[in-house]
């Protein structure tokens, strides 16, 4: 049995927010700048990342939120100056207002008894140690003031290839331009259709509509989340020209059986691996172990912050031993251009920033790191739910893993009962999470279409009403998962 009772509070805490003064100090840092804030303290607010506009005064978008309630700590070290950044929160019981989950303004206006925030992803506990390299990075492009493509992101390109063990990377705007460039790479275009799984982010079932093709969809394997090969199989129709499997939460999918059938059928593989970089395949058929996105055709990794890899904004990249496929990738980023003003086909303008690439190529030499940090989190979740007795209750479902993956944990994913009202017991309690997917892509509005209707893939529609995403972010402390774990206990009990 895992040690579930916390610590006091530790003494160098501010662990009260005492007078009414300091009370309504705390309740005006988390009011817009629409309401009665002053310039000073906006711009405080904006250093902090807290407002509720963009710097030039638009709404956030939904995306917006959500990354902020991803990093939701950042609101509540407006509120703790004794927070030292990259160095473990104690866990303990203070007065505070809970600021990490957006509170409603009532309960905002009350002091609350709560624990401390656990955010679902740190992003300033990463930069932290590596700040001093990535601005000396970024100084350098600036000085050179080369900013698209260029010899930055050439030796980043270099890197990656080398990192995946791929003959050519190949650097964009985004992970989603990344899988439509894969796609126009090999041809796929109108009238065919590209399968893929139903449970995965939006843009695996986009990126067919942006060739002129259209997507079609396969049921998930319940255990990992991942395309049921089987399923698969069943499903490649007369008009199938592409298999894009997602490697999803950062475990590859069984591609040994997936390659299979791809080359019975003549059918090229797209990985998405946009959560998946640096994750490992051992595969049976080649005697070897392979990196995510260089087991099919093309493989694509996206840089969104969130990621493993995550830049400082939109970033992507597809890799390919073909050098034929790489030829056009490169092309097709640049408008379909061999020579300027010279345009052969109708391309993109797709290119990855060089402020980006000099970012991506000082945390790469991290990311293995980082990725075993996360597993040994995983890990420990796994022991602290099975010991806290949740899974044996039905409670709880523990990721399922595939022998031949080693799983990085882009997302630490658990079945749960009674989802939603779990939601509101975390987000009351400043447990940071997320639901990574509530509505299964063939169900989306914008796919009605074609004709998917509610039992069409049961898996994944039941995976989308159980699901729910934890902290797992290697910086993440045992006393936070303690916390976590704790919580969700609490919830069942
Ligand atoms: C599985 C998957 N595919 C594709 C993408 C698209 O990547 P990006 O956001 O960089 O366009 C994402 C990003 O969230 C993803 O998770």
């Amino acid at each position: 049995m895992i040690p579930l009772s916390f610590p006091a509070a530790a003494p160098e805490l501010p662990a009260v927010l005492q007078s009414d003064e300091q009370i309504q100090q705390a309740d005006r840092a988390h009011r817009t700048p629409d309401e009665a804030v002053g310039q000073p303290r906006r711009d405080a607010m904006r250093r902090e990342g807290v407002d509720r506009l963009l710097p030039d005064g638009s709404p956030r978008s939904d995306d917006q939120e959500d990354t902020e309630q991803r990093v939701g700590i950042k609101r509540q070290r407006v509120l703790d100056p004794t927070f030292h950044r990259g160095s473990p929160r104690p866990p303990g019981r203070v007065v505070r207002y809970n600021t990490a989950v957006g509170p409603s303004p009532a309960v905002r206006r009350q002091p609350q008894e709560i624990d401390v925030s656990v955010p679902l992803l740190d992003l300033k506990a990463q930069f932290e140690p590596l700040r001093e390299e990535i601005y000396d990075a970024i100084r350098e492009v600036v000085e050179a003031q080369s900013f698209v493509l260029g010899a930055t992101v050439e030796r980043f390109e270099a890197d990656l290839a080398r990192f995946a063990g791929a003959r050519h990377a190949v650097g964009c705007a985004s992970g989603t331009d990344a899988l439509i460039l894969a796609l126009a790479s090999l041809g796929v275009g109108p009238g065919d259709e590209v399968l893929t799984t139903p449970f995965s982010f939006f843009s695996t079932a986009s990126c067919a509509y942006k060739v002129g093709a259209r997507p079609a969809f396969a049921d998930i394997d319940e255990g990992t989340f991942n395309l049921d090969p089987a399923q698969l199989e069943r499903a490649i129709g007369p008009k199938t020209r592409a298999l894009l499997p997602v490697h999803l939460f950062g475990q590859c999918a069984d591609m040994d059986a997936i390659g299979e059938i791809a080359t019975r059928h003549g059918i090229p593989v797209i990985e998405d691996a946009a959560q998946a970089l640096g994750a490992g395949y051992r595969s049976a058929e080649r005697e070897t172990t392979l990196r995510a996105g260089t087991i099919g055709d093309v493989g694509c990794y996206s840089f969104f912050p969130s990621k493993n890899l995550g830049g400082f904004g939109d970033g992507g990249l597809a890799v390919t031993d073909d050098d034929a496929t790489a030829e056009q990738l490169r092309l097709l980023r640049v408008h379909g251009g061999r020579q300027m003003y010279e345009h052969r086909q109708v391309g993109w303008n797709s290119r990855l920033d060089a402020i980006q690439a000099a970012v991506l190529r000082v945390k790469l030499p991290h990311l293995d790191g980082w990725s075993r940090g996360r597993a040994a989190n995983a890990e420990r979740y796994d022991h602290w739910f099975e010991d806290s007795g949740l899974v044996a209750g039905g409670h709880v479902r523990l990721p399922g893993k595939l022998d031949r993956s080693t799983h990085i944990f882009n997302q630490y994913t658990l079945r749960v009962e009674r989802r939603d009202d779990l939601r509101g017991h975390l987000q009351a309690r400043g447990i940071g999470h997320s639901v990574y997917y509530p509505v299964p892509l063939h169900l989306q509005e914008c796919f009605a279409e074609l004709g998917y209707t509610e039992g069409s893939l049961p898996r994944a529609e039941q995976a989308c009403r159980e699901v729910i995403s934890l902290p797992v972010y290697p910086e993440l402390t045992p006393g936070e998962q303690e916390r976590v774990v704790e919580e969700i206990r609490a919830f069942y009990r």
